[in-house]
């Protein structure tokens, strides 16, 4: 069997990395920029550093701030419209997953012609995009690092992705001093974000020595520095632990995509608003006990990283323990496992099960097969 695997050329990380953006635009060629970023970030002053760095190198900034909610199509319009008309040569994006996929979307649509929803799906973008430098606030989506964009879809009251490789940026700059405002909350449902996406790309089917390399290590530094990020924000080595690997993580989900806990946290009803990482990481133990016999060596590994000891006990039997693992370091971070402690209605099981089961980019090449009774199954168990 042949594999890709396929990241971003360049990343500058260290603390202050945000400081070198300027550099990096001009060695790109570029003279004007569109920083794509939000209302909260700008209100903060955490763009200020980096419009000081590109006025000192000469470069014009135009600034495009919206809500941090989950972009739309119709703000990737908007947000292309505003990179056309101040002549924007790279898009910079600057805040959580939000901002950085709407900065990969506008970047398709600045040099390529709409609707936006002509490129949801995989490989269906038709050529380069406007380049970008991705500079992320949190910890959580590695948004920075993949090829994917993700959109709320208001036509179907769901979340739908353009994933090609045209949407590599050219630079990202994880710099851990943007992340230390973070709060504790958000450090950990972005933070579980970031653990399950290693996790989920690790079992995955399409996994590879090359992916596994990343996922390990990303798994291995969230569960070492998450309860520590969440205590003291400023703890930079923990930011830092934290940040690297949101970004690990992204390089490796971006080769393999995601699979069951994904599937069923993208389902789960959009009306409701929940922010995408408590998703996630609720449903995470429930994806875990689906999957753990399907790949046991690998759920072997993930319990040993979740803190369970091994002696004595066979792979298959360790497996087994690593959704236990995962509800205790979701109990220290004060996270609810399941789905209905976080206002979702139990009469919504079978349309998340439906939903979840028809997600083929994710549960294709999830470990364990599972058709909408067995989701539906799984969620009515764990809810
Ligand atoms: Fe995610």
């Amino acid at each position: 069997m042949i594999h890709a695997f396929q990241t971003i050329g360049r990343i500058i990380h260290g603390n202050g990395a945000s400081r070198d953006v300027g550099n990096e635009v001009r060695a790109i060629g570029a003279s004007r920029v569109l920083i794509v970023t939000s209302e909260g970030i700008v209100r903060r002053g955490t763009h200020a550093p980096i419009v000081a760095s590109l006025e000192a190198h000469g470069v014009a900034w135009t600034l495009f701030a919206r809500g941090s909610s989950e972009p739309t199509p119709s703000d990737a319009h908007e947000c292309a419209a505003a990179a056309r008309e101040c002549g924007a040569e790279l898009i910079i994006g600057l805040g959580g997953g939000s901002a950085l996929d709407c900065a990969k979307a506008a970047a398709v649509l600045a040099r390529h012609d709409g609707p936006i929803e002509n490129y949801f799906g995989v490989g269906l973008v038709p050529g380069p995009c406007t380049p970008t430098i991705l500079i992320p606030t949190t910890a959580g989506t590695g948004s920075e690092v993949t090829s994917i964009s993700v959109l709320e879809d208001p036509r179907t009251n769901s979340k739908k992705a353009i994933v090609s490789d045209h949407l590599y940026a050219r630079v990202a700059l994880l710099d851990p001093e943007l992340t230390v405002s973070m709060p504790p909350r958000i450090t950990a449902t972005t933070g579980m974000d970031a653990f399950v996406h290693a996790m989920e790309s690790y079992v995955n089917r399409t996994a590879t020595a090359f992916t596994d390399a990343v996922n390990l290590q990303a798994m291995r530094l969230i569960a070492g520095g998450i309860r520590a990020a969440c205590v003291d924000g400023n703890d930079l080595g923990a930011r830092a632990d934290m940040l690297y690997a949101s970004a690990l993580a992204g390089m490796g989900f971006s080769n393999t995509q995601n699979g069951v806990i994904h599937a069923i946290a993208m389902a789960a009803p959009a009306s409701l608003h929940l922010p995408h990482g408590l998703l996630v990481a609720a449903a995470a133990p429930m994806g875990m006990a689906f999957n753990c016999q399907a790949a046991p060596e690998k759920y072997a590994h993930i319990a040993e990283i979740l803190g369970c000891d091994p002696a004595g006990k066979t792979p298959r039997e360790l497996a087994s323990l690593a959704a236990q693992g995962m509800r205790r370091l979701l109990a220290d971070l004060g996270i609810e496992p399941g789905l209905g402690a976080h206002g979702i209605d139990r009469a919504e099981i079978r349309g998340i099960a439906e939903r979840a089961a028809a997600a083929k980019r994710l549960m294709d090449n999830n470990p364990r097969q599972g058709t909408a009774e067995d989701l539906q199954a799984l969620l009515e168990e764990h809810f």
